[in-house]
């Protein structure tokens, strides 16, 4: 296994759209394998392909106290939805920058896992929250992107004088 780079906002590639998986071989297998260690290490509770410059649909999760539930979705998709609910969201291709978000409170997940195999999962609170945030990632969408545009101009600056420092 290896550490992937996490690119960082306001990198603009972490604004492109992930292509869909065709098939879960052994190379998109290694890549859930690299991207998992890389959560775990940065640390982090998600992380999505796009984040590590590989633009295919794939994330990956674990929202678990123990870090022992790792969730990996290939091709997730929302098939369902319902009510909201506004987090305190963060990121870790927006290190030590948190925002509340709006976002569905339920969802349901199609999704294939490391396997390839086709499953659906229904999710809610922190692990809904969390799926939703990575699927945007896969889509080109920060969760930078749905804040005021003042907020969004304060945390780029900020960010680009973090980079120069770091
Ligand atoms: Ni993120």
């Amino acid at each position: 296994m290896a550490l992937l780079d996490i690119l960082i906002y306001p990198d603009q590639r972490l604004h492109a759209k992930a292509k869909p998986v065709d098939q879960v071989d052994s190379r998109i297998q290694q890549l859930i394998d690299n991207m998992s260690e890389t959560m775990y290490s940065a640390p982090g509770i998600g992380l999505a392909a796009p984040q590590v410059n590989v633009l295919e649909r794939i994330i990956v999760v674990d929202i678990s106290e123990s870090k022992d539930s790792l969730l990996a979705m290939v091709n997730p998709e929302i098939i369902d939805s319902e009510g909201q609910a506004e987090t305190e969201e963060g990121c870790l291709s927006v290190p030590g920058i948190y925002a509340p978000v709006n976002r569905y409170e339920k969802i349901q997940v199609r999704a294939q896992d490391k396997k390839g195999e086709s499953f659906e999962l229904e999710a809610e609170g922190l692990l809904s929250i969390c799926i939703q945030h990575e699927i945007d990632h896969l889509d080109g969408k920060v969760f930078v992107d749905y804040l005021s545009r003042l907020k969004q101009e304060r945390i780029r600056k900020k960010m680009k004088k973090t980079l120069r420092i770091t």
